[in-house]
């Protein structure tokens, strides 16, 4: 981490954006140097509320004085955003696209000439400050731009930098996606100790504890999570009997075809913004 100050401006200032400068306020960036660009009053209203960042409502004023440009809006209105950013975007800018799919050839092709771009993938639990986030930055970005991108979101979770673009569709399927998956495990689980007979809060209320607990186990302990499912697994016992039928049901299988499945249209959805 470097201590070095820019001025960063958010495009967008909704839930992936909050969830970012209050990370970056709370880990003691100053907010003079956070610029917000939302025409929305209700985004307006909220950030304001929390910090004294300056709010604008003009795109190109907000990307005129930043060093770095977070374009944090949806994917489906990010190719209008850029081309309107296009004339005002100086060359030594970083622009750092949080949008789902969209490769770094098309923002290129967007802004019209080379820039530097950082093409990250964070997933939901940024919001929490327990974001994973997967980053790529090509070549025009400098090291001391790079430190200053990881900063943005080490402050909200875990970060790791992809040698190349095309990984980023991994980290899709990987951490963007796998939220979802863990929430239906959890659903099926609540469905299952319903049925056993108990509460539905006192259902969901140990499955999820339990599920943040071996989360806290694995991230704390030096053994591999396989060494850890053994440790739990007593010859005989019960566990051993849960473990035995998923794997007859060959539960390694759906979640490769699952988490392919996700691959596989991240790739697909990438191609589609890249033509
Ligand atoms: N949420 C996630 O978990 C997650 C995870 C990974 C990546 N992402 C990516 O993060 C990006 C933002 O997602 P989000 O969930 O934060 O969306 P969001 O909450 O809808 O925030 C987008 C904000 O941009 C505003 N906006 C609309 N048009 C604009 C314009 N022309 N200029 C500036 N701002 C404009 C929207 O205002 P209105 O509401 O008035 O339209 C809204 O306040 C997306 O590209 C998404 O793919 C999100």
């Amino acid at each position: 981490m470097t201590d070095d100050i820019y001025k960063i401006a958010f495009i967008g200032g909704g839930n992936m954006a909050c969830a970012l400068i209050n990370g970056l306020i709370g880990n003691g960036y100053p907010s003079t140097e956070i610029l917000v660009s939302d025409p929305s009053e209700a985004a307006k209203n909220s950030l304001s509320k929390q910090h004294q960042i300056e709010f604008m409502s003009d795109n190109k004023s907000a990307v005129r004085y930043a060093d770095i440009v977070v374009l944090a809006v949806k994917p489906q209105i990010l190719k209008e955003v850029v081309l309107e950013l296009s004339s005002v975007i100086q060359v030594q800018t970083v622009v750092v696209s949080i949008a789902a799919g969209v490769p770094i050839s098309a923002l290129q092709k967007w802004f019209g000439r080379s820039i530097p771009i950082v093409r990250s993938m964070p997933n939901t639990p940024t919001m929490l400050m327990l974001g994973a986030t997967g980053m790529h930055a090509n070549r025009h970005v400098t090291i001391e731009k790079c430190s200053i991108v990881e900063r943005i979101f080490s402050t909200v979770g875990y970060t790791c930098w992809l040698q190349n673009e095309k990984d980023i569709d991994s980290v899709t399927a990987v951490s963007g996606s796998s939220p979802a998956y863990f929430f239906l495990i959890f659903e099926i689980m609540q469905r299952v100790a319903e049925d056993f007979g108990l509460s539905p809060s006192v259902a969901k209320n140990l499955i999820l504890q339990t599920a943040k607990g071996s989360v806290e186990m694995a991230l704390n302990s030096h053994s591999e999570v396989g060494e850890l499912r053994s440790q739990v697994t007593s010859p005989g016992g019960t566990t051993e009997q849960a473990i035995a039928t998923l794997r007859a049901g060959n539960l390694d299988l759906l979640i490769f075809k699952a988490m392919k499945a996700a691959l596989e249209r991240a790739q697909k959805l990438s191609e589609e913004y890249g033509q």
